[in-house]
């Protein structure tokens, strides 16, 4: 294996049907909520470019055309905006719009897991490694995940993880992998488990939904069977992988928001608004009002 092979693909699943926001993911797909005002797959996208990767393959499903018309062109939009003058709206938009060609689109027919969304992209990732960005999941750091995963990736190649600490009682939600010796920018993987029940976990290092990935992973989804909560797990065929090939971690020096959950979604929200110079401080005042206006209903309940 050439440790040196570029990353130049990435893989982005939103074949999900958002039950945990119904009913605003009735009509929409729950990657296109919003966080501030970009919407939430967005996110993965503008860290994948970031970090270098040139193509994007979604994997959607029935119900997500909005994501597909999101990074197209919208000349009569366009055209709207010139005509009131409105050129900064104009030059983030030319800005987030993909290159022509840069994007392509393949569906997961049935949702039978992660692991299965991803072999869909097999043919369209072809015989090279690839980037795997779950969108759910938003980087909120000086960069992005994923650049430190190729950061890691360029020194030891073979199949790299972004994982963060997680309190013990939460290993339940994600995938976890065991820590190893430390190299530069990350450390060795020793084992890998979905989803282990609290008190079960080789640690609490979790898989926050950033990988690089061989493509020999794809053969191996083929044939896998289906584990936790009854579906085709990824976690399931990196652990056969890494009987084969090195796997390493890269902790994230950034937080990310699980934007899956209701609460990861309203503390994205107010970390990226906060952040921002345009309305940071209104948003700081208001969020500090409402605070001390909701401890003072508390108190007098
Ligand atoms: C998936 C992965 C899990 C990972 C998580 C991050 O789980 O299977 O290993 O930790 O994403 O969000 P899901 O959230 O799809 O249940």
């Amino acid at each position: 294996m050439d440790p040196n092979r570029t990353v130049r693909k990435a893989v982005i699943p939103v074949a999900g049907n958002g039950t945990r926001f119904l009913p605003a993911t009735k009509a929409m797909p729950k990657e296109m909520l919003t966080i501030v005002d970009r919407p939430v797959v967005q996110y993965a996208v503008d860290e994948a470019r970031q970090a270098g990767i040139e193509q994007i393959i979604f994997v959607t499903s029935r119900n997500k055309h909005s994501i597909e018309d999101h990074f197209d062109d919208a000349p009569e939009l366009i055209s709207s905006l010139s005509r009131s003058g409105k050129t900064a709206q104009i030059s983030e938009l030319e800005a987030m719009l993909p290159t022509a060609g840069s994007v392509s689109f393949t569906r997961q027919q049935a949702p039978l897991g992660l692991g299965h969304a991803v072999w869909c992209a097999r043919d369209l990732i072809g015989d090279e490694p690839f980037a795997l960005l779950l969108p759910d999941m938003i980087s909120f750091g000086a960069r992005g995940c994923m650049a430190g995963l190729m950061d890691l990736y360029s020194t030891v190649g073979g199949n790299v993880l972004g994982v963060e600490q997680c309190a013990p009682e939460d290993t339940s939600s994600y995938g976890i992998v065991g820590k190893g010796p430390d190299v530069p920018h990350g450390f060795s993987v020793t084992h890998m488990v979905e989803k282990p029940p609290a008190g079960q976990a080789p640690s609490n290092f979790y898989l926050n939904g950033r990988y690089i990935l061989q493509p020999d992973i794809f053969s191996i989804l083929a044939r896998q069977q289906r584990g936790a909560g009854n579906e085709i797990q990824l976690t399931d065929a990196m652990l056969t992988l890494s009987s084969q090939q090195p796997f390493h971690a890269h902790p994230y020096d950034g937080r990310t928001f699980d934007c899956g959950s209701k609460q990861g979604f309203i503390e994205a929200n107010v970390a990226f608004a906060l952040a921002r110079d345009d309305i940071g401080g209104a948003v700081l005042a208001s969020v500090k009002a409402l605070v001390l206006s909701h401890e003072g209903r508390t108190r007098v309940a």
